[in-house]
């Protein structure tokens, strides 16, 4: 609708890894918009760290955080919004970002995902016996939510995040 694009939002899904947080920089600087990443959000409001806060109140209490700073977030103009990979997990979410801008899934494959993410300890999701097994199943999960919140679909494989950019801004 007009009014998604009025807003001047730009708001990343996908997959830990993907690359919201890279493209999201740099989608930004390029726009002249304002970046923000919700998890980052999230820590500078509880002064914690991601990991922390699921140690101490678990993924349940972390979406309940990631959802209303997410929410309260929508309502800016001009911002890149990149968000944790489990934004969409919740349909309030899911149509809220779908109100307020235009979506855009980093479409990964698991392979990829995996190598992006492996030496990373910053996950609480994937310090798991078998991170890789865990992506999958997130993956099959979520990608018909990403599929559903999204209004365009990037397709992130090996090339440059310069080519990734220029592809992407050719369709927003
Ligand atoms: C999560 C993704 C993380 C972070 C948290 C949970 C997920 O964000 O919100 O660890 O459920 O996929 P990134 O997608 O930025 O890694």
């Amino acid at each position: 609708t007009a009014d998604k694009r009025a807003s001047g939002n730009i708001i990343l899904v996908g997959m830990m890894g993907a690359g919201k947080t890279t493209v999201g920089k740099l989608l930004a600087r390029q726009l002249g918009k304002t970046f923000i990443d919700s998890d980052e959000e999230i820590q500078r409001r509880t002064g914690v760290t991601i990991p922390h806060i699921f140690d101490v109140e678990g993924e349940a209490g972390f979406r309940v955080r990631e959802s209303s700073v997410i929410q309260e977030l929508l309502d800016a103009n001009d911002i890149v919004l990149a968000t944790g990979g489990g934004a969409v997990l919740n349909a309030q979410n899911r149509l809220l970002m779908r109100q307020h801008g235009v979506v855009v899934y980093l479409k990964s494959n698991v392979h990829d995902l995996w190598q992006r993410t492996r030496h990373d300890h910053n996950r609480p999701l994937l310090q798991t016996a078998n991170p890789r097994a865990k992506l999958q199943e997130l993956y099959d999960l979520r990608d018909p939510l990403y599929m559903e919140a999204a209004d365009i679909v990037i397709h992130t494989g090996k090339q440059s995040v310069q080519i990734l950019l220029e592809r992407l801004q050719h369709k927003l």
